[in-house]
């Protein structure tokens, strides 16, 4: 590590989030978790400092996130894990929970980069890195609200990174396939069970510590993450 750096990490508590702060606390970086419950596996070490916090309660968020970003004008990389899958054809989606999803995958992480982006500006280095989906590079099958939740972060992180391009903020995104986490617990289907099937938290985590990594003078735009051999496997009813 060339720095100790203070980075946000929205979704710490479980999964890709969780993953991205142990190994970046393991670093040395100072880490502030956002979700809505660390209760269930604490993360324990003097550098985390955990926020509670329902990112789909989004009326809420503006206020909120003022007040992180002024209590915490040392952050200087954001990193965009919370978010959740939900599958089905559009007449299996009820309206309230179209606008859920696109609130949880979408807005909150475009509040977040609202409220945080004057001090990260400020910063003569400083990231902002979005956990997008291989679902952002190509629609499918009753992915249609899921699919379009992640192609307009990725749209955003696109238009970003030309935004940002005159001040030290570096804007990427990471589009993994599946990766074996909990999002496929409430999902009717996963990935195969062998290890050549699914992409590990950790190698995300890998990913993203690359980014932070890289030097400042060059961004890493994109990058695609998939296993080595892609199986689906549906659950029995
Ligand atoms: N797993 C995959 O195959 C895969 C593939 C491509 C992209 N992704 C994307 O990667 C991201 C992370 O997924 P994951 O696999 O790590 O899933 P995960 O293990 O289920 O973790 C999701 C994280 O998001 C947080 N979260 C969910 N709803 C929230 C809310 N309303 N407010 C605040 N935090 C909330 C969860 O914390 P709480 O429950 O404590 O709030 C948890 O920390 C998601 O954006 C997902 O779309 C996942």
């Amino acid at each position: 590590m060339t720095k100790r750096r203070t980075i946000l990490i929205s979704g710490a508590s479980a999964g890709i989030g969780r993953a991205t702060a142990e190994r970046l606390l393991a670093d040395g970086h100072r880490i502030i978790g956002i979700a809505r419950d660390f209760g269930k596996c604490p993360i324990d070490s003097p550098d985390f400092t955990c926020v509670e916090m329902d990112l789909g309660d989004i009326k809420a968020l503006p206020e909120q996130l003022a007040e992180l970003a002024a209590q915490h004008p040392e952050v200087d990389a954001v990193i965009h894990c919370a978010g959740r899958g939900r599958f089905g054809s559009l007449e299996e989606f009820s309206y309230k929970q179209i606008y859920k999803l696109m609130d949880l995958n979408f807005t909150s992480h475009a509040f977040i980069c609202r409220a945080f982006m004057a001090q990260l500006k400020q910063k003569p280095h400083s990231n902002i890195v979005f956990i997008g989906s291989e679902a952002a590079l190509q629609g499918t099958q009753k992915g249609s609200i899921y699919c379009a939740t992640k192609f307009a972060l990725r749209g955003f992180a696109q238009a970003l990174r030309q935004e940002c391009s005159g001040s030290g903020v570096h804007v990427s995104i990471i589009n993994p396939g599946m990766v074996k986490t909990g999002f496929f617990d409430q999902l009717n289907f996963r990935h195969g069970e062998d290890a050549a099937n699914y992409i590990e938290a950790a190698d995300v985590a890998t990913a993203i510590k690359t980014v932070l990594d890289g030097r400042p003078g060059m961004v890493i735009d994109e990058i695609n993450l998939s296993p080595l051999k892609k199986v689906v496997n549906f659950k029995k009813p």
